[in-house]
C-alpha cells in the first residue's frame, strides 16, 4: 500500500462505547501514516474505553464529542464534519450507534453527522454474539445495508466477554484496507454536486443530404458521457443530449437522442432553462444542406452542394446564460489556446476546455487545457477521459463554492 495513497482525504472517525475501542488508535496511528487527515467523534460511552486526549495526540486534530461545543470557528458541529468528510467510519459500532442510525435518531454529535452527511460511510460493528445476532440488531443492519452503508466485519473469534463467536471487531488492517478501497476507487464517490442540475451535449450530429448519405464527424461521445456519468455519480441530476454513438447510456442519467444540429438545438433549448450548468462537448455540424434531397441523389461526375451554416447552439445559450454556468470545448488543428480563448469570450463561457483534434477525436484518452475568463489556464498530461471529466467536474465545483 503506498505510503500517500489518502492523502486529501478526510475521514470523520466516529468511535462508540465497545471495548474493542482500544484497538482504534491502531487504526488512528495507521490511517495518518497513509497521509489521511483523521477526525475523532465520540459517544460519551466510548470515553469510558479510551480518552480523548490520547486520541487527539495520534490523530493530531481535536476529539469533537459534543454537538454544541465551540470547536469550528462558529459553525455547526455536526454540519461542518459533514460537509469535510470523504467517508465516515464508525469502529467500532455498538448495536446501540447502529440501531440508532438505523431508527433515523440524532441525539449526539456522531449521529447527527450521519444524518446530515452525503458521503460513504463504512461501518464497522463489534458486540457481544449474542446482541450481534438479536434479530432487532439484524433488522437494523439489513436496513442500513439497503441505503447507502457500507459494513465491513464482524469476525468471528475470542470475546471480550469470555465467550467465542461472531462480534468481533474486523481487525485493524483490513479495516485500512477497506477504507483505501471505498477512497480510492472511486467507487463511491462525494456527492458534492448534489442539488444541481447538469446538460451535457454530446457526440457528433448527422446532416442529411438525402435518405443515406450525411455530413458527420468521427466524435465517438466518450468525452461528453464520461462528464455526463462523472456528474451524475456525484449526485447531480443529470439530462444528457445524445447524437448518434455506439455508446451504453450512462445509468441514472435521462438521455435524449437525436441526429442533426437543429434537433439537438431544438432539445437543448427545451431543457436549458431548468439546468444551473450546460456542457457543450458535442462535435456539432457547422453545416448542413441547405435542402436534403426527398430521394437518393443520383450519382453523377461532380457534384455541388449547397451548404448553409448550422446554429451554434451553445453560441445561442451565451446571450441567455444569467447565473448558468456554461462550458464549452475548442477542438483546433492549431493555434490552440488563441482560437479556444477566442471561443471562450465569442460564446460568453465561464471556461473552455481545449484539446487538438489529433489529440482527442475518436479516442480513449484526451490531452486538455481548460482556459476561464480570469485567464488561468491549467494543461494537463494525457489521460484517460474519465479521468479528464473528473478534472473537468472538478473546475465546475469551483464555481459553486459553498458546495467545495
Ligand atoms: O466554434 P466551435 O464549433 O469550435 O465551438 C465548439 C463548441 O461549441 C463546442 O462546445 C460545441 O459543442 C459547441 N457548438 C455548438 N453548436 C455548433 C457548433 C459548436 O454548440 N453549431
Amino acid at each position: 500500500m503506498g505510503i500517500i495513497v489518502l492523502k486529501n482525504k478526510t475521514i470523520v472517525l466516529g468511535i462508540s462505547g465497545s471495548i474493542a475501542a482500544y484497538k482504534i488508535c491502531d487504526l488512528v496511528r495507521k490511517l495518518v501514516k497513509l497521509r489521511a487527515k483523521v477526525i475523532c467523534v465520540m459517544t460519551s460511552s466510548a470515553k469510558q474505553f479510551v480518552t480523548p486526549v490520547t486520541l487527539q495526540t495520534i490523530s493530531g486534530n481535536p476529539v469533537m464529542e459534543d454537538i454544541f461545543e465551540e470547536t469550528t470557528g462558529g459553525q455547526v458541529n455536526h454540519i461542518f464534519l459533514a460537509q469535510i468528510a470523504d467517508l465516515i467510519l464508525i469502529a467500532p459500532a455498538t448495536a446501540n450507534i447502529i440501531g440508532k442510525l438505523a431508527g433515523g435518531l440524532a441525539d449526539d454529535l456522531l449521529s447527527s453527522v450521519v444524518l446530515a452527511a452525503r458521503v460513504p460511510i463504512l461501518i464497522c460493528p463489534s458486540m457481544n454474539k449474542n446482541m450481534y445476532e438479536n434479530e432487532i440488531v439484524q433488522g437494523n443492519i439489513k436496513k442500513l445495508k439497503e441505503k447507502r452503508f457500507i459494513f465491513a466485519g464482524p469476525e468471528t473469534g475470542f470475546l471480550a466477554c469470555g465467550t467465542k463467536g461472531e462480534g468481533r471487531l474486523l481487525e485493524i488492517d483490513k479495516i485500512a484496507d477497506k477504507v483505501v478501497e471505498i477512497l480510492k476507487e472511486g467507487k463511491i464517490k462525494k456527492k458534492d454536486f448534489l442539488g444541481i442540475k447538469f446538460l451535457v451535449t454530446a457526440g457528433p450530429t448527422r446532416e442529411y443530404l438525402d435518405p443515406v448519405r450525411f455530413i458527420s464527424n468521427p466524435s465517438t461521445g466518450r468525452m461528453g458521457y464520461a462528464l455526463a456519468r462523472e456528474a451524475q455519480e456525484r449526485g447531480a441530476e443529470v439530462i444528457l443530449i445524445s447524437g448518434p454513438t455506439h455508446l451504453p447510456f450512462p445509468e441514472e442519467v435521462k438521455v435524449v437522442s437525436i441526429k442533426s444540429a437543429l434537433e439537438m438545438e431544438k432539445e437543448v433549448k427545451k431543457y436549458f432553462p431548468g439546468v444551473d450548468v450546460f456542457i457543450g462537448a458535442a462535435a456539432v455540424s457547422d453545416w448542413c444542406a441547405d435542402k436534403k434531397a426527398k430521394n437518393k441523389i443520383r450519382k453523377s461526375e461532380r457534384m455541388m452542394l449547397p451548404l448553409v451554416k448550422t446554429p451554434d447552439i451553445l453560441a445561442g445559450l451565451g446571450n441567455k446564460k444569467g447565473n448558468k454556468i456554461l462550458v464549452g470545448f475548442a477542438a483546433e488543428t492549431g493555434h490552440l489556446q488563441r482560437n479556444a480563448k477566442n471561443k471562450l469570450i465569442k460564446k460568453n463561457l465561464d471556461f473552455i476546455v481545449a484539446n487538438k483534434v489529433k489529440e482527442s477525436f475518436g479516442k480513449q484518452t484526451n490531452k486538455i487545457t481548460i482556459i476561464d475568463r480570469e485567464d488561468n489556464i491549467e494543461t494537463y498530461p494525457f489521460l484517460d477521459k474519465k479521468k479528464v471529466a473528473f478534472f473537468i467536474i472538478n473546475k465546475i465545483l469551483s464555481f459553486f463554492p459553498l458546495k467545495r
